[in-house]
């Protein structure tokens, strides 16, 4: 296998964007990361997009070749491939990536993420993110992304007496990092007490517990390591890349409070990598609730099951803690284009280790990881980074 870097990253505004279309939104952030690559249009040799359910959110389908033709590289005929796993999708996008190049297939890959949330009403985007769910033992009984990890807070805080102001706490830090970072959706800090507080979603989940409905685009430059020096001299590497399957229906699993796609992928990342989890100096992981960010660093090898709570409570996880966790404030802050996600952690992370992240700057970042969870852990994509 050969090594794989990125060399160039770009990323749009998150949020309510009414005023950009979703060809606009994946063709800036498209031409963002090549302009930051230094690479020509013609050096690309494929496109892999993820996106969740553009089919539902905009009506349209189709969206590997809309993303080559809006992005002025239909007349190229570059194979563009549109990539789906849920939340996963975008991390999934950049494991094809990664693996096409480092097959020795492909020298230079383009990948791209994308949602736009915001065009359809509220209750239709629930019923639209719960076909990720299991359709018949789950979403047809009622149940929505908030149920579902509700479920899982609730088995959390009975299991190992987790409570509802650490989870209110994983908020809190995600939007204070949200609020140093100009391209999230909630670029504000908020107490305690209005996490405590805030309206009820699915108890224990209130309203702060949720990442929110979101529209964006963010894409990142892949290419094979021994070529990247041409065009940067900041290379970011991919030491691991590590992906991962359960069981669609919650209650199937053999513990809902611990995502096995998690643990497994992990475990392929770190051998990948050659390292363990006391090697990785920060991470973005897939906080679409409170509850996931702290499975995700129990699941992860940061702390031991249980622990998470504890963890967020001892501030481990700030911008100044031992290790920083969604620097960018997160799915929680940062916002949750779903399609997107997974592109903008790597996003995140690359930035974090060119010393690139202006105010959320993590101090002496040399290894990152990048964790993307598809619905409520059927889907885990994980990747780890290094500075070059
Ligand atoms: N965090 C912080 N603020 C939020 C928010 C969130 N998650 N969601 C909405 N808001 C704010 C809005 O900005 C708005 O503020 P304003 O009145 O100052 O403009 C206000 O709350 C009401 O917004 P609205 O869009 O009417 O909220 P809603 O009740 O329709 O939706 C949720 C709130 C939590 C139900 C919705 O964000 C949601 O479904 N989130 C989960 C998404 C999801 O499941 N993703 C997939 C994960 S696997």
């Amino acid at each position: 296998m050969r090594d794989v870097a990125i060399i160039g990253v770009g990323l749009t505004k998150f949020g309510e964007l009414w005023d950009k279309s979703f060809r606009q939104l994946i063709a800036e952030a498209g031409s963002k990361a090549i302009l930051d690559s230094g690479i020509g249009g013609k050096e690309i040799d494929a496109m892999y997009i993820g996106s969740m359910s553009s089919g539902r959110f905009i009506g349209q389908e189709h969206v590997g070749a809309l993303v080559a033709d809006a992005s002025g590289f239909s007349h190229r005929h570059i194979p563009a491939t549109r990539v789906e796993g849920a939340c996963a999708s975008g991390g999934l996008a950049v494991r094809e990536g990664f693996l096409s190049i480092a097959s020795g297939m492909n020298d230079i890959v383009v990948v791209g993420g994308i949602e736009k949330m915001n065009d359809v009403a509220g209750a239709t985007a629930t019923e639209t993110l719960i076909m990720a769910a299991d359709q018949e033992w789950e979403a047809f009984f009622g149940v929505t992304f908030p149920g579902l990890y509700a479920m899982i807070a609730m088995k959390h805080m009975r299991d190992y007496g987790t409570t509802k102001e650490q989870l209110a706490q994983v908020a809190v830090k995600n939007h204070a990092n949200g609020a140093l970072n100009p391209y999230a959706q909630y670029q504000r800090e908020i107490t305690l007490e209005q996490a405590i507080n805030a309206a009820p979603v699915a108890y224990p989940l209130g309203l702060l517990d949720c990442s929110p409905v979101t529209d964006g685009a963010a894409s990142i430059v892949l290419c094979a390591a021994d070529k990247a020096k041409k065009y940067t001299d900041k290379p970011v590497k991919i030491l691991g890349s590590g992906q991962a399957s359960d069981t669609l229906a919650l209650h199937a699993r053999r513990d809902i409070c611990t995502l096995d796609s998690t643990v497994y992928a992990a475990k392929m990342a770190y051998k990948q990598a050659n390292m363990t989890p006391k090697d990785v100096d920060l991470a973005e992981v897939h906080d679409c609730f409170t509850i996931a960010e702290i499975c995700a660093i129990e699941d992860l090898g940061f702390v031991k099951k249980g622990e998470g709570g504890g963890a967020i409570e001892k501030k481990i996880t700030t911008l100044d803690g031992s290790l920083p966790v969604n620097t960018s404030g997160g799915l929680k802050s940062k916002g949750h284009p779903v399609g997107a996600t997974g592109v903008a952690q790597m996003v995140e992370i690359t930035q974090q280790l060119r010393g690139e992240a202006g105010k959320r700057q993590v101090k002496n970042a040399n290894i990152g990881l990048a964790h993307n969870v598809g619905g409520s852990g059927a889907t885990c994509v994980i990747h780890i980074l290094e500075a070059v």
